[in-house]
């Protein structure tokens, strides 16, 4: 445990005059839990009391907290190189972490471009998008997508969003996007005769999605054949399209990354959350070699002029180096199948029970959607369900009426088994 260097009182004083959070309406948000360490699937708050990390702190943490393979790696590079510009000048856990990425992602990726975050790993790959047409002086400028897609806060990607309740303030000042239905299964037909239709004036530039599981939009997931149908359908219309894996990379979802479960290929792939291991802030965007081509020439102009100050900061590179090392062992594969078994498990047995509209998985990720009349994040019973499992010693934060977990790898048999008890809790009593 960390030293107490502060107490409980200071911590949230300090933090409730001078601090503003994220999602959250800071009038009527209840006081935050102040956290000194935490260790494997567990976070401990400044009194010694632990809360199971259930949705691996928004996803990005994949081998535990403080794992310390990742904080020895960690700690060496520090001694030798804390950040060097990326422009000009290269480092060795960049070139070897692109060199590994390239190796291991699926479609024929030939690039990295570094960020720091899921929202400017997308945005890097939107205007890749874009600006490979405006190189070659082709009138293309529509960027197609699904409805109720999460991409992240910026305002391209919120524009790839279409509009919606969170962006909503910002409508005025978001690009216009072509909004086809994700191919649910059973409804695949109704997405290609919307994209075949969107299709059809030649001006589309790219199509964007987050492969196969539709995270903040209520862990929706949907058909892998469906989705590579409407891949190929914009291949044979030359439109570029974007594989958004920022939440389903780094083996969420069964596979390393979720495209590994498609039979036509993206041409670009966003990456961040998972891929240092929930350790320190990295984006990286992967593209083919067709991409690259288009932004070669004489003329500066003609290059990607876009960069962040940290972009490939050593510490990250290293952590997710670290962070690959142990994704690639057996024991990580193992513990992945692991998880994937009990979800499936339990899935099987309470899918049908009358207050549950959904309850499924793909990999590690399992989402129960409660019934109600509408699916909204802005639902009351999401504050119920936080504060019912917290007070249990978990952390879930549902979207809305749905309930997901997505733990890191290293969570036991047991530990999962305790959260599913609790689950059932909330379908068998009177909570609801
Ligand atoms: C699919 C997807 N893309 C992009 C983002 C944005 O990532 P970040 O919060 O790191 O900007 C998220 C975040 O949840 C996401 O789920």
């Amino acid at each position: 445990m960390a030293t107490q260097f502060y107490s409980t009182a200071s911590i949230v004083e300090s933090d409730r005059s001078f601090v503003w959070h994220p999602f959250t309406q800071m009038q009527t948000a209840h006081l935050p839990i102040p956290i000194a360490s935490a260790k494997g699937v567990y976070l401990y708050d400044v009194n010694g009391r632990s809360y199971l990390d259930a949705i691996s702190s928004w996803w990005v943490n994949i081998h535990g907290h403080t794992h310390p393979y990742i904080v020895e790696k960690i700690k060496a590079q520090l001694e030798c190189l804390e950040h060097v510009i990326f422009a000009g000048f290269t480092h060795a856990p960049a070139a070897e972490l692109a060199a590994r990425l390239i190796n291991i992602l699926p479609g024929k990726m030939a690039k990295i471009f570094f960020s720091d975050n899921g929202s400017t790993a997308v945005e890097v790959a939107l205007k890749m998008a874009l600006q490979y047409w405006h190189n070659q002086k082709i009138e293309r400028r529509e960027v197609i997508c699904f409805k109720n897609g999460y991409h992240g806060d910026t305002f391209g990607t919120m524009s790839a969003a279409g509009r919606n309740e969170f962006n909503r303030p910002f409508w005025r000042h978001l690009f216009d996007v072509k909004v086809i239905d994700p191919p649910f299964s059973g409804q695949e037909e109704r997405s290609i005769a919307q994209l075949q239709s969107v299709l059809k004036n030649g001006r589309a530039a790219c199509f964007i999605f987050e492969p196969l599981v539709q995270g903040s939009g209520g862990m929706m997931i949907y058909s892998a054949q469906g989705l590579s149908h409407l891949i190929r359908m914009c291949q044979e219309n030359s439109v570029l399209t974007i594989a958004d894996e920022v939440m389903t990379g780094f083996g969420r979802t069964g596979t390393l990354f979720a495209c590994d479960q498609l039979s036509a290929m993206p041409d670009l792939i966003c990456l961040s959350k998972g891929l240092t291991g929930g350790f320190l802030p990295l984006g990286a965007t992967a593209c083919t070699s067709n991409i690259f081509n288009a932004f070669l020439g004489d003329y500066l102009p003609q290059a990607f002029l876009h960069g962040h100050s940290y972009t490939a900061n050593p510490l990250a590179c290293t952590s997710a180096l670290a962070s690959l090392d142990l994704l690639l062992a057996k024991e990580c594969a193992l513990q992945r199948a692991m998880i994937a078994t009990e979800h499936h498990n339990f899935c099987q047995q309470w899918h049908l029970h009358p207050k549950l509209k959904r309850c499924e998985s793909l990999g590690t990720i399992m989402a129960l959607e409660y019934e109600s009349k509408t699916r909204s994040y802005f639902q009351p019973l999401r504050d119920s369900l936080y504060f019912f499992f917290l007070d249990k010693g978990i952390l879930l934060r549902p979207l809305g009426n749905v309930l997901y977990i997505m733990p890191p790898y290293c969570i036991n048999a047991n530990e999962l088994k305790s959260i599913y008890k609790q689950i059932t809790h909330t379908l068998e009593g009177e909570f609801l």
